[in-house]
């Protein structure tokens, strides 16, 4: 894997994050009603994990020499609590898969990276942490 597709693969996962932190805030802006207090809260929570990604894949497109992403990946529309926790439980889970594939290529990209591997490999297993406790919960609100 050369360095050009790391960065393109990179700029990939920043068009998810400037997707699901824009989606997340939205759906926030959509319940209603005393049972979605405490969601409305972590929604906009994890919004904000979302962009410490965002800034943490920036960042390293930057160090690799190339240009981050101002593009969406596309956003989905949701209606109700349970329709929210759904659609953003599986934007989450194809983040992961997507975020795992990532991680294979640096490790099959060792010489083309020699300098720079290792810390790119730790700053996605940390996003890939993060999207895993985001899972996690949103999980359990589905109960
Ligand atoms: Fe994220
Ligand atoms: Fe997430």
């Amino acid at each position: 894997m050369t360095r050009r597709k790391v960065i393109d693969l990179l700029n990939t996962a920043l068009e998810l994050e400037h997707s699901a932190r824009i989606q997340y805030l939205s759906h926030a802006e959509t319940l209603f009603g005393l049972d979605s207090e405490p969601i409305i809260v972590r929604l906009k929570e994890i919004a904000g994990d979302e962009l410490k990604h965002e800034e943490m894949f920036r960042e390293q497109i930057g160090a690799l020499g190339g240009v981050p992403s101002m593009k969406l990946a596309p956003t989905l529309q949701a209606d109700g609590i349970k329709k929210v926790l759904e659609v953003n439980l599986k934007g989450e889970t194809d983040a992961i898969d997507f975020y795992r594939k990532i991680l294979e290529e640096i490790r099959n990209s060792k010489d083309e990276l020699k300098y720079e591997d290792l810390r790119l490999e730790h700053q996605v297993r940390h996003v890939i942490m993060d999207e895993m406790e985001h899972a996690q919960e949103l999980k359990l609100l589905l109960g």
